[in-house]
C-alpha cells in the first residue's frame, strides 16, 4: 500500500491521527510554541506522564498517550537549536524525524503528523528545515511498511508554501 505524504495548514492539536508529533524541550515539561499547544490540549494527564521520563535528549523521540487530544499519542522530539549551521544541527534536526518514525513504527502507528520541528523559538530557517524534514521522511519510510499516512502540519501559508514545493513530484 503506498504511503500518502502531504503537506497541510492546520493546528496540530487537532489532527486525527495515531501519532502527533510535539517540538518540545529536553525537560519534556511544556513550553510555548506547539509543545504549549499540544499540553493545553491533551490536559494535565501529559505533563503526568511527562514527569516519569526523564527528559529527552537532542535529536531522541519518546511516546506517551494523547490524552484529551484526538490523537492516539504524542511523539515527543527535541530539535536543535539553530547557531548558524556549523554546530551538526542538520544532523540533529534529521535526527528528530528519524527517531520519531522509529518509534512510530515500534508501537505500529499508521499515521503521524509532524509541526516543522525547531523552526519558531529555536530559530531553525524554515526552508533548510523543511527540506532536511521531507528528504529524512522519504529515505526512511520505505524500512516501515506500516506507515500509510505523513503529515506536515505547517502553522502558516509561507510554511505550507515552501512544503509543497518540496513534496512536488520529481523534486
Ligand atoms: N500546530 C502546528 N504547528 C504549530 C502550532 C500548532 N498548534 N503552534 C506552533 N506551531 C509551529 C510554529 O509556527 C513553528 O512553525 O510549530 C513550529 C515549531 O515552533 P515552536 O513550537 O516554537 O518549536 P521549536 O522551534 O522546535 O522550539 C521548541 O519552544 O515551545 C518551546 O518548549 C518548546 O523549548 C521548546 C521550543
Amino acid at each position: 500500500m503506498p504511503v500518502s505524504i502531504r503537506a497541510i495548514r492546520a493546528d496540530i492539536t487537532t489532527l486525527q491521527v495515531d501519532a502527533i508529533v510535539n517540538a518540545a524541550n529536553s525537560s519534556l515539561l511544556g513550553g510555548g510554541g506547539v509543545d504549549g499547544a499540544i499540553h493545553r490540549a491533551a490536559g494535565p494527564q501529559l505533563y503526568e506522564e511527562c514527569l516519569g521520563l526523564g527528559g529527552c535528549a537532542t535529536g531522541d523521540a519518546k511516546l506517551t498517550q494523547g490524552y484529551r487530544l484526538p490523537a492516539r499519542f504524542v511523539i515527543h522530539t527535541v530539535g536543535p537549536v539553530w547557531q548558524g549551521g556549523t554546530h551538526g544541527e542538520a544532523e540533529l534536526l534529521a535526527s528528530c524525524y528519524r527517531r520519531s518514525l522509529e518509534v512510530a513504527a515500534a508501537n505500529d502507528i499508521r499515521s503521524i503528523a509532524f509541526p516543522s520541528i525547531s523552526t519558531g523559538v529555536y530559530g531553525y530557517p524554515i526552508e533548510s528545515a523543511a527540506r532536511i524534514a521531507v528528504a529524512t521522511v522519504q529515505n526512511w519510510l520505505p524500512k516501515y511498511s506500516g506507515m500509510r499516512e505523513v503529515i506536515f502540519c505547517c502553522f502558516s501559508d509561507h510554511d505550507l508554501a515552501v512544503y509543497q514545493e518540496l513534496l512536488k513530484p520529481g523534486q
